[in-house]
């Protein structure tokens, strides 16, 4: 785990896609983008979150500009997902996520209560939301993250 602190040209890119994994595989795969994502993004100081959820991913990166739009570029072309819509993307006053360089949340049924609350259990469309309900679910599922899981890097915890 690397805490990294915001700097001056703090990014926050927000967006939502269709995954195009079939579900036998989506642990596996979703497994092997974590790790490859905590050594890439380690390495440009970019940190973040993938919520993975009812065929949808949601992912936050955070970091200095260019590497945060450069490997949204890289994620783009990753046929593991399709129909990325970026939900907000500029500058950010602090990391809203800099415990992690990366890592994946599931929601589980005991999660219901936090898309009750967001009002996004019933057709969960993340692509569809502002970037300010976007951001809100992110940093909800950011609470869950570090309130149930002592190691938090861990890639993906099952519903
Ligand atoms: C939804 C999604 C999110 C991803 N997030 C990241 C990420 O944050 N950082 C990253 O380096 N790769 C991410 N990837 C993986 C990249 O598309 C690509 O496979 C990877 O960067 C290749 O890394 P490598 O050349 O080191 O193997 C993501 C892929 C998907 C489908």
């Amino acid at each position: 785990m690397s805490a990294i602190s915001g700097s001056r040209t703090l990014h926050r890119l927000v967006y939502a896609s269709e995954i195009s994994i079939l579900e036998p595989d989506l642990e596996h795969e979703v497994g092997g983008i974590i790790q490859a994502s905590m050594r890439n993004n380690r390495a440009r100081a970019i940190t973040g979150l993938l919520l993975v959820h009812a065929g949808w991913f949601a992912q936050a990166l955070e970091g200095p500009a260019e590497p945060v739009m450069q490997t949204y570029r890289r994620i783009l072309e990753d046929p593991r997902h399709k129909g990325a819509k970026v939900l907000s993307a500029g500058p950010a006053p602090s990391r809203e996520f800099g415990d992690w360089n990366m890592c994946a949340r599931r929601m589980s049924d005991a999660d219901d209560a936090i898309l009750d609350a967001l009002a996004l259990r019933d057709a969960f469309r993340p692509d569809a939301l502002s970037a300010s309900a976007a951001l809100r679910l992110l940093k909800a599922v950011r609470g869950i993250q570090a309130r149930r899981t002592f190691d938090p890097q861990r890639p993906l915890e099952k519903p």
